[in-house]
């Protein structure tokens, strides 16, 4: 398949969270498998600090007039490090020349038009003929119906489909409807989503919904709820209405990236078999934030965007207590709201031998809590899919979360008669839940303090034995690229035939 992959952000480019990780994965992973690959993305400055990225300018002196702006823009190209994948990177200094990749500028809708824009002069400057555009979340939005409308002309796209994938639907792109002038599409006011016009609104998400000729989001569980009142962040009536074409697909771990055997940020390999590694990083972990360490006494490790979806909430309400009724540690690194950072500050003052908190962000920190700490909280409100609960599996981190979304597909209640499950699971998101969760935890963690910890390490090993990688979601997308074009499957099928009938018997 000829995969156009278009996305805000894409690392080791950029990443300010699951997205950018799931942006480079699935297109390296879709690019082992023979299929050809192109990812388009904004040039950020910081792209430019990838290590070993070479950028060569392959289109100049490109101009859109979308209203009243004028946007000249060029496309500069490399490669997804160690791999022949291209990456086209749209350079628009004055669009993505900023502090951090999303912001609340007046023109931040104009930032991700023009990127939707740029994805097809990528594909007409190099001639490519995507059989599918797979967009991203709101900022891609716009591409189903430039494709039906702005490039319908093009012969290069006679047989492209789109494919959305619905990374959270909580970030919907919901614009002012005095932006329509900006999109290009004012003579097609008509396709846009007309209620939501006339309350004066322009959604990019919705409009993407509206038009994708099929849907995905990042697990089973989520693909369910989006579909309810309660969760569908006002867009369930267009998500039942196309739910023929909706369909979840959990994300995988990357597996070179996370992998406790051949970690480069870890001092110490470890696995399933042998996890002897293990306490060793939790204890190097310990003495590099400078804070004791006990082998008996668990340690909590966090590793989240600080905002509200992640329920943060009730873990400000149920810490203070926990922290000073029982033994554990607990370490922290996130960005985003000021009132949480403040809360683990707070913390961190309170109890100076049991708290850390970092407000960076930090990939190797980020390892290096994954390997050392005994579980991981995330407790989110909603949760898409989840990335860091599947990292924490493979490190053998025991993981506390919400049964929500992606949470729900991937850790089951342990159960101590059966001995299966890999973490702590709450049900109801309240203060109650949070705190029985975490206790249930630190209660069983003790109990095993005579046996070895056995029935921890099993815990432990239920987890990290578990299939998360890439491998085994992919033909998933490609069964749906191939369902959205025949033709494409049809050449395959062909091409296997040739080679079937060419082989010895
Ligand atoms: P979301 O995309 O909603 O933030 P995910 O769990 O899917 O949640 O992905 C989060 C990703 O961002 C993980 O790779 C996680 O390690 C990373 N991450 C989040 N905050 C930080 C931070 N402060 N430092 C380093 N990595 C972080
Ligand atoms: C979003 C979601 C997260 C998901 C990630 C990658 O940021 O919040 O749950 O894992 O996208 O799909």
């Amino acid at each position: 398949m000829n995969v156009l992959f278009v996305s805000s952000e894409v690392a080791p480019f950029a990443k300010s969270g699951g997205l950018g990780d799931v942006s480079a994965a699935l297109p390296r992973q879709l690019h082992a498998a023979g299929h050809d690959v192109r990812i388009v993305m904004p040039m950020y400055p910081r792209v430019r600090g990838v290590q070993g990225a070479v950028f060569v300018e392959a289109v100049s002196d490109l101009r859109l007039q979308l209203g009243p702006h004028d946007v000249r823009f060029s496309i500069w190209v490399t490669h997804m490090p160690g791999t022949a994948l291209p990456v086209y990177m749209v350079r628009c200094p004055g669009l993505y020349d900023r502090p951090s990749l999303y912001g609340q500028a007046p023109d931040e809708h104009l930032r991700f038009i023009v990127l939707s824009y740029a994805a097809f002069k990528v594909a007409q400057h190099t001639g490519f003929a995507p059989d599918v555009i797979h967009t991203n979340d709101w900022q891609t939005g716009l591409i189903p119906l430039l494709l039906r409308t702005r490039f319908a002309w093009d012969k290069l796209f006679a047989r492209t489909k789109t494919v959305l994938t619905i990374h959270n639907l909580g970030h919907q792109g919901a614009f002012p409807s005095s932006i329509l002038p900006d999109t290009g599409l004012s003579d097609s006011k008509h396709l846009f989503h007309q209620e939501h016009l006339a309350k004066g609104r322009l959604g990019l998400l919705a409009t993407a919904l509206l038009y994708a000729d099929a849907i995905t989001t990042v697990s089973p569980t989520y693909a369910r709820e989006i579909q309810t009142p309660e969760q569908g962040v006002g867009l369930d009536d267009i998500l039942r209405a196309r739910r023929h074409v909706l369909s979840g697909i959990l994300n995988g771990i990357d597996e070179d990236e996370w992998n406790p055997e051949a970690d480069p940020h870890l001092l110490f390999p470890f696995n399933s078999a042998n996890l002897d590694g293990k306490e060793r990083n939790k204890k190097h972990l310990l003495s590099t934030l400078k804070l004791p360490y006990r082998r008996e006494v668990p340690v909590l490790g966090l590793v989240s965007r600080l905002v509200w979806q992640k329920g943060l909430e009730l873990v400000t309400k149920v810490l203070p207590t926990l922290l000073q009724r029982h033994r554990f540690q607990l370490v922290v690194l996130g960005k985003g709201e000021p009132k949480y950072a403040d809360f683990f500050r707070s913390m961190m003052r309170a109890f100076p031998h049991k708290v850390w908190f970092d407000s960076g962000f930090n990939e190797g920190k980020a390892h290096a809590i994954e390997a050392g700490a005994d579980l991981f909280l995330m407790p989110s409100r909603y949760e898409p899919c989840g990335l860091n609960q599947m990292y924490s599996l493979r490190y053998g981190t025991v993981p506390i979360v919400h049964r929500t979304g992606g949470l729900a597909d991937t850790v089951w209640p342990y159960n101590e008669h059966t001995g299966h499950g890999t973490g702590f699971v709450f049900e109801n998101f309240d203060e109650g839940g949070l705190a029985w969760a975490i206790t249930r935890a630190l209660q069983v963690w003790g109990t095993g303090e005579g046996l070895y910890r056995q029935r921890w390490q099993q815990i432990m090993r239920n987890g990290m034995d578990l299939p998360l990688g890439w491998r085994h979601r992919l033909a998933r997308y490609v069964d749906i690229y191939e369902g959205l074009v025949p033709a494409a499957k049809a050449e395959r099928l062909a091409r296997e035939a040739r080679a079937n009938a060419g082989a010895p018997a």
